[in-house]
């Protein structure tokens, strides 16, 4: 067996991330804490001495998808003395030592609040060989983003709250990521003028459900709302554009699309997930809100806010759905038109009220329906993008285009992703793009002078 040398600066890490952009915000966390212990980071997996997943419980497919690439480590980790291979993120509060069974050869399991300890433990185990379990919650650590190793130079994601204390009856997020904390809004305003100062131009507020920001803040006499909030964010010199998700829309107040309305630096743009369009299931998600509010609350935003861009998320075939009620969703498709939606088939989750019901939904009745849902959906979002056509879109540069020789590609204030030909332009420019066609949900056209 070949020896590892003990210099730490030789050791290369490959981290790979599955879920939501928090587990984004977080692997970009944990990757500069590791530059700045003295490891490297690489892409390609065969030179890697250690290995990192950061995880993601809110479906049995995302958490299949991590334990069959722990299996497939099983022979590499004995080829080499000193590989560390690491569980972070939502499986190992999930989980927590229980991952060891699955994958013996595992020696890292460490949950979202204890990342500070990564680089130390990743030593450890590498020198002694011996496993390590970090799983606990810390009501006081947010991750901050470090402004020599950001990820991207022009757009960054800030968490500003975490955890759930909603408990909809199909979700674990309340399991891995604990009670609901929101962080204190001076760091929020403090870290968003870090990045401002570093030439970020967009940040992204990160909650599970932003609209309940600041309600445990008011014991330490913190009053400020997520209005409040966004709006101090959105005033910080230099940045151009604020996107924040998820907002749950039992909770989504005026005050908030009054902010939306008139803070310029706010993109118009909205991820507002409705789960199904059935009262019937709605209550048994426990979601507390009817289709009618939901309804109301996108007539008032779209009477608000010109040009709005709104998202959804929908679950399909959850226990005891009927074909009335899945028929339900397909009309509040009509009725909304989404520009994207995101759709996933129930998946049963241990320790969740839902997966205890006892009439759960066919495998292929799940199938069909978010078929027939998906159809739906894209129609509506192609429509919903042909509509952009001749219009000035102003693009933030993300870079260039893979597909298309000599093309830039960047968002829209929608968050469209729109490409158009040109020569030297960077990550960060912003530019007014003509459109002239699109595919599928992409823009194309021209910049203009
Ligand atoms: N099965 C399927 N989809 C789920 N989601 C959350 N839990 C489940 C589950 N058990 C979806 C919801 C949520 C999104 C992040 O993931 O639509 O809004
Ligand atoms: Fe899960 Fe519901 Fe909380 Fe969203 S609001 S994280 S779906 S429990």
């Amino acid at each position: 067996m070949e020896v590892l040398s003990n210099d730490l600066t030789e050791k290369k890490v490959f981290m790979e991330t599955f879920g939501c952009q928090s587990n984004v915000l977080e692997s970009n966390h944990v990757s500069s804490l590791l530059l700045k212990n003295q490891f490297s980071l690489t892409k390609q997996i065969e030179d890697a001495d250690v290995i990192l997943f950061n995880t993601c419980s809110i479906r049995q497919h995302a958490e299949d998808k991590v334990f069959s690439r722990l299996g497939q480590l099983a022979d590499w980790k004995k080829e080499k003395e000193g590989r560390v291979v690491g569980v972070l993120g939502c499986m190992a509060t999930s989980y927590k030592e229980h991952l060891m069974e699955r994958a013996p050869h595992l020696d890292l399991v460490v949950g979202p609040d204890q990342y500070l300890k990564v680089p130390q433990v990743i030593r450890e185990a590498s020198q002694t060989g011996k496993s390590q379990v970090l799983a606990d919650f810390d009501p006081v650590y947010f991750p901050e983003n470090d402004t020599e190793h950001l990820s991207q130079p022009h757009k960054a994601f800030i968490e500003i709250m975490k955890g759930c204390d909603k408990f909809c009856t199909f979700c674990v997020v309340p399991f891995t990521r604990g009670r609901e904390i929101s962080r204190p809004s001076e760091d929020i305003v403090l870290e968003t003028q870090k990045l401002a100062h570093a030439g970020v131009k967009e940040v992204m507020l990160l909650g599970q459900n932003v609209n309940s920001y600041g309600l445990g803040l008011k014991s330490k006499g913190n009053t400020i709302t997520f209005a409040q909030l966004l709006r101090e964010v959105a005033r910080v010199d230099g940045i151009e554009r604020v996107r924040f998700m998820t907002s749950h829309p039992l909770d989504l107040p005026d005050e908030l699309i009054e902010v939306m309305a008139t803070e310029s630096a706010v993109c118009e743009s909205i991820h507002l997930p409705v789960q199904c369009g059935s009262d019937r299931i709605l209550k048994r998600m426990s979601r507390k809100y009817s289709v009618e509010h939901y309804l109301e609350r996108v007539q008032k935003l779209r009477s608000s806010i010109k040009d709005l861009f709104i998202t959804t998320d929908l679950i399909v075939g959850f226990p005891g759905e009927s074909d009335e009620d899945f028929q339900g969703t397909m009309d509040l498709l009509d009725q909304v038109r989404y520009d994207a939606v995101y759709s996933f088939k129930y998946s049963p989750r241990v320790g969740t009220v839902a997966a205890r019901m006892l009439d759960q939904v066919a495998e292929e009745a799940k199938d069909e329906r978010l078929a027939r849902l998906n159809e739906k959906a894209w129609k509506h979002a192609a429509e919903a993008c042909a509509s952009r056509l001749g219009k000035v879109e102003e693009v933030l540069v993300d870079g260039p285009a893979d597909k298309t020789p000599g093309g830039f590609y960047g968002k829209s204030r929608q968050n469209r992703t729109v490409v158009f030909l040109g020569q030297g332009y960077q990550a960060g420019d912003v530019v007014k793009v003509k459109v002239d066609r699109h595919k599928v949900a992409n823009l194309y056209g021209i910049v203009q002078p």
